[in-house]
């Protein structure tokens, strides 16, 4: 009998692709989204990749009673992966109680459930916006959490003192919280991959939108910042590398290996690359000439956040090491795909 998991969020951009790693484990997935943004044909493309279909109900976590039927529908869930949320930063400032809404009752009806229905964990997907603008780098899981830059922030940061209050409470689960810094690349495959809806927000959409002639000019947003060579540095991780290791998380949790009931780990490379870098990169991993342009700063940006991943590496035995040329051209093959099928 398989083990079964329930991935919230799951035909989303980290959720389809930590789907694909479950299945590739040997879990059963059950995936529950509202389609809020993303499709329902990533199950097919799901199934393409690993011959698996996994379950999928079209249900919104705010829903209680329709949450609720999944667990009945699919009895013996012993594990929750919760990756269903908005996550457009900028939204968030204009509709903030969307945000909160959507964000805190999600997880909240997932955390009533679990008791419920006896299910042992829940890996949740947090964010190094937690850290905001670091003191010290690179950031470790013991840095202080800073105020919020936007309730999209905020609603992490409120999220996991929720999980951490659910669990000191006594209830009977356990939780890890995941801080992911910048995923970003493709499957492979190419069969999946980012699929932001209208005007992508986050640089690597954007850049490959551009590249194929979607967009006409990537704007830089700053390069008088204080760095080497002035514009800002992120720490940009595989969104496979980012899979496997919720599959690691999983496998941790089911046969009680955590050493606390709830654990925190930043996953990202440990490695910081500027824009200006990544553009590089990007032109030099594909051949492709990108048109771009230095602009001004944009407002909220953090200058630079790169993660200490020891923690994640010693602990979870788990490393983010594929090589950016290689995450970038699997961008670009995903962009590629896109306009081979007609989708943009
Ligand atoms: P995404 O938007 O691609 O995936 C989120 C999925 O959740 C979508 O398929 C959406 O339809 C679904 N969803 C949203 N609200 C829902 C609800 N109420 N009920 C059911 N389904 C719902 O985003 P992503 O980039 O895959 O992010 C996944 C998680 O990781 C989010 O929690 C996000 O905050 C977090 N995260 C993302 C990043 C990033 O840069 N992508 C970085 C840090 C953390
Ligand atoms: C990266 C860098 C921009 C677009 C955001 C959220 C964070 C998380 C990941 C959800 C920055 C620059 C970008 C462009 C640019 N999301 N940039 N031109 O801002 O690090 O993080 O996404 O959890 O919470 O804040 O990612 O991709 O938007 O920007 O110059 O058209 O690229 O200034 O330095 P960010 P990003």
């Amino acid at each position: 009998m398989k083990r079964r998991i329930l991935v919230t969020g799951g035909t989303g951009y980290i959720g389809s692709h930590t789907v694909v790693e479950l299945q590739n484990e040997g879990y059963e997935v059950v995936i529950v989204d509202n389609l809020s943004n993303s499709q329902a044909n990533v199950v097919d493309h799901i199934e393409q990749i690993t011959g698996i279909r996994p379950c999928f109900e079209e249900v919104d976590c705010c829903d209680y009673n329709k949450l609720e039927a999944v667990f009945q529908k699919y009895p013996h869930i012993e594990g929750v992966i919760h990756f269903a949320a908005s996550k457009a930063v900028g939204e968030s400032v204009e509709k903030p109680l969307l945000y909160y809404k959507n964000n805190l009752v999600s997880l909240i009806n997932i955390l009533e459930l679990m008791p419920k229905y006896k299910v042992k964990g829940i890996i949740f997907s947090s964010s190094c916006t937690v850290y905001g603008q670091p003191d010290i780098l690179p950031v470790t899981e013991k840095a202080p959490i800073k105020v919020a830059e936007s309730p999209y922030g905020n609603t992490k940061q409120v999220n996991e003192e929720i999980v951490q209050d659910f669990v000191k409470s006594g209830a009977p689960v356990s939780a890890i919280l995941l801080r992911y810094f910048n995923p970003i690349g493709a499957h492979p495959t190419a069969l999946i991959g980012e699929l932001p809806n209208g005007v992508p927000q986050n640089l690597i959409p954007f850049l490959t939108q551009t590249a194929i002639g979607i967009r006409e000019k990537l704007s830089v947003f700053g390069n008088d910042y204080d760095t080497p060579d002035g514009s800002c540095i992120r720490d940009y991780i595989y969104v496979v590398d980012l899979a496997k290791a919720h599959v690691i998380a999983m496998n941790r949790i089911l046969a009680d290996k955590q050493k606390e009931k709830v654990e925190v780990f930043n996953l990202g490379t440990g490695r910081g690359l500027s824009v200006l870098e990544l553009i590089n990169a990007f032109e030099t991993s594909t051949g492709v000439k990108l048109n771009y342009q230095i602009v001004g700063r944009r407002a909220g940006d953090i200058v630079k956040v790169w993660a200490n991943p020891t923690h994640a590496n010693e602990e979870l035995g788990w490393r983010a090491d594929t090589p950016i040329e290689e995450v970038l051209r699997s961008a670009w093959k995903w962009q590629e795909h896109l306009r081979e099928t007609g989708v943009m």
